[in-house]
């Protein structure tokens, strides 16, 4: 029996997060397997209701479970707030830190009955890529100090700081290599070498791992080029190795690309294997309370947390296959929908999802 801490959040979080329940209570069925979830509050929702984002009480939920199910933290209401309150600074990023989840994987994969969604044009998306971003999602500018604000008038200032220890490098990029190993054997680093110190580090030493996997091929991109190929030609890419905040805009670019950014799912795990399980996208102010989203990547979220904290790979592959099974009968939510009046509800995706399986 594994324990799940379900921290939907805000927005659109309890809105796909239910459709994941669903999807989860059915696999437990078909697979014969056992979870039991225990609900918290998180980010805007827990500064409503208990005055923080990030409540004791939840934080030791978590740390009682063997994974974490995340929805998505943040919106306008709690956008004015001192931003170290915010839902984001005060729940997501500590989260992340606090268990020290420094391996993000964000798979980004079109599927074949998708390819109409995807906006570049038909002769470069042929019949669709299937791209990894791995993330380092615990270090870098998103943390490293001093960052602070001071002075007044045109002297004013404001700076954060990107730093990166080689043991940091080191750890994730044996990660991308690793994934590499189990897929088309390719690992693209994405840096700013030719101007920033801490991508000088970066790209040697991702460069000195890849000798402990020759079987990989490492080719360096910088990372105005690599947004640049990502839309010339995607195919090119494998995985995709990018220092935190490379990997948040990578990971958005290539997430478009399959479709919608309601597709993108993202595994958040530490070297012990555990982990939090995210959608890469946000709370989606603007679909929020309209049962409009798409619950795809949250489902594909949950698929993850089965595959890479409780070794369930037989049921993350049948969840991952009924998802593209529907796909494939035509079932599209609004943002992936190319006729607009054919769409279907968060729900029904869910339902969809649930008949596939
Ligand atoms: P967003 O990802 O929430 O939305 C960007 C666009 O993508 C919107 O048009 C939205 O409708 C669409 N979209 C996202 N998920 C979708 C889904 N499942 N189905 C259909 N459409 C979807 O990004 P944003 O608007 O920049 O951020 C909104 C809030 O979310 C902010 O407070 C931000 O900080 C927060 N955020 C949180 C997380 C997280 O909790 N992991 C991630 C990203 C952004
Ligand atoms: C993501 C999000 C977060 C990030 C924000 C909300 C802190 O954009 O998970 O990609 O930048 O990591
Ligand atoms: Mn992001």
């Amino acid at each position: 029996m594994s324990k799940i801490a379900i921290l939907a959040g805000d927005g659109i979080g309890p809105e796909v997060m239910d459709e994941a329940i669903k999807v989860l209570d059915a696999a437990q069925k078909k697979f014969d397997f056992a979870l039991t979830y225990e609900h918290a509050d998180v980010g805007g929702i827990a500064i409503d209701n208990h005055g923080e984002a990030l409540p004791a009480s939840t934080l030791t939920l978590c740390e009682n479970s063997d994974a974490i199910l995340f929805g998505s933290v943040g919106g306008p209401k709690w956008e004015n707030l001192p931003p170290d309150q915010q839902p984001e600074r005060a729940a997501l990023l500590p989260l992340r830190k606090h268990f020290d989840l420094f391996c993000n994987l964000r798979p980004a994969r079109v599927f074949k009955s998708l390819t109409g969604a995807c906006p570049l044009r038909a002769d470069i998306i042929k019949d669709g890529f299937d791209i990894l971003c791995v993330r380092e999602l615990t270090s870098g500018i998103y943390f490293g100090t001093p960052k602070g604000r001071e002075g007044e008038g045109p002297d004013e200032r404001a700076y954060d700081t990107m730093a990166y220890k080689r043991s940091e490098i080191e750890r994730i990029s044996r990660k991308a290599f690793e994934a590499a190993r189990s897929r088309r054997k390719k690992v693209t680093s994405i840096d700013k070498a030719n101007v920033l110190t801490t991508m000088v580090l970066w790209r040697e030493v991702v460069t000195e791992i890849a000798k402990e996997y020759p079987d990989v091929e490492l080719a360096h991109l910088y990372v105005d080029n690599a947004t640049m190929q990502l839309v010339r030609d995607p195919h090119q890419f494998d995985v995709m190795l990018c220092g935190n905040m490379f990997g948040d805009i990578i990971s958005d670019e290539s997430a478009m690309l399959t479709g919608s950014m309601g597709l993108l799912a993202s595994a958040s795990i530490n070297q012990e294997s555990f982990g939090m399980y995210e959608p890469a996208g946000g709370s989606a102010p603007d679909i929020a309370g309209k049962g409009i989203a798409n619950p795809i990547a949250q489902i594909l979220s949950a698929a993850m947390m089965l595959r890479h904290s409780l070794g369930l790979d037989a049921a993350a592959d049948a969840i991952d296959n009924a998802v593209e099974a529907t796909l494939d009968k035509g079932v599209y939510t609004a943002d992936i929908a190319i006729d607009s009046s054919t769409a279907v509800n968060t729900k029904a995706m869910g339902d969809a999802i649930v008949a596939a399986l």
